[in-house]
């Protein structure tokens, strides 16, 4: 594989996301730089606010910028982008794989069955749609509920990377292999990555099971109450949810 990210990551030589790509075993660019740069609306930036624009202001002016996206094929049979739901304030984000059929009619992330188990995780550790915020690594659905490609994943990620820079959570959890490998930059699978903390910058990821994955698998229980418990733990060491944003 010929390494190219020195020289042409959009995110620079340390971005999870790019290091992510990277191990995907590419050999060529898919996402060149300027187009990053062009979706980011980088020169309109100034426009969302800056220092004084508020998380909920910021991120309208985010959607703003995102319109009618046509960055990926995922355009084309979707209805809605799916932006994500929740407290923008929480300072605990959660980050799930692509909208499914259900989200993409109703425009909200993690409302169909996965959803609902994945309000019964959050109720056991004492967390509700109000206390974390919940989006997703694509924004639009895939065909047939599909795994998000490269591409795609790679043509949204600048949307996510905006959301994380204005909510500036102390804490992200990762849904499933898709999100976990992003936000870690590990192409291991999410049995190994679960368990421990990892870091996306300065703020603690912690990966674990997709809630539809437990829905098939009723093993899986087990090792996502342990992540459950480990984010408990954390939350409460940073004093979150609460943590004087919100
Ligand atoms: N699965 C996801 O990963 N995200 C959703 O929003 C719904 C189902």
């Amino acid at each position: 594989m010929t390494e190219k990210r020195d020289s042409s990551a959009p995110h620079g030589r340390d971005d999870p996301f790019w290091n992510s790509v990277a191990s995907f075993g590419l050999d060529d660019i898919f996402v060149l730089p300027e187009w990053i740069s062009e979706l980011k609306g980088d020169k309109a930036t100034s426009t969302t606010g800056g220092e004084g624009g508020g998380i909920l202001e910021e991120l309208a002016a985010l959607i703003s910028r995102v319109g009618d996206c046509r960055a990926c094929r995922l355009c084309e049979e979707r209805n809605t982008i799916v932006f994500g739901g929740g407290n923008p304030s929480a300072g605990i984000v959660f980050i799930g794989e692509a909208p499914g059929a259900n989200e993409d009619i109703q425009g909200e992330p993690f409302v169909g069955r996965a959803g609902k188990l994945l309000d019964k995780i959050l109720a056991a550790i004492g967390l509700d749609r109000n206390s974390v915020y919940i989006t997703n690594i694509v924004k639009c659905r895939p065909p047939g509920n599909r795994t998000p490609s490269r591409n795609e994943v790679a043509a949204c990620w600048w949307i996510l990377e905006e959301q994380i820079r204005i909510m500036k959570p102390g804490v992200i959890v990762t849904l499933g292999a898709p999100s976990s490998r992003t936000m870690t930059g590990s192409s291991d699978g999410i049995g190994k990555l679960r368990s421990s903390i990892h870091r996306y910058g300065d703020i603690p990821v912690i990966p674990t099971y997709h809630p539809a994955a437990l829905l098939r698998t009723e093993a899986l229980k087990r090792p996502v109450w342990e992540d459950m418990k480990m984010l408990r733990k954390l939350l409460d060491e940073l004093g979150l949810p609460g943590n004087g944003k919100n």
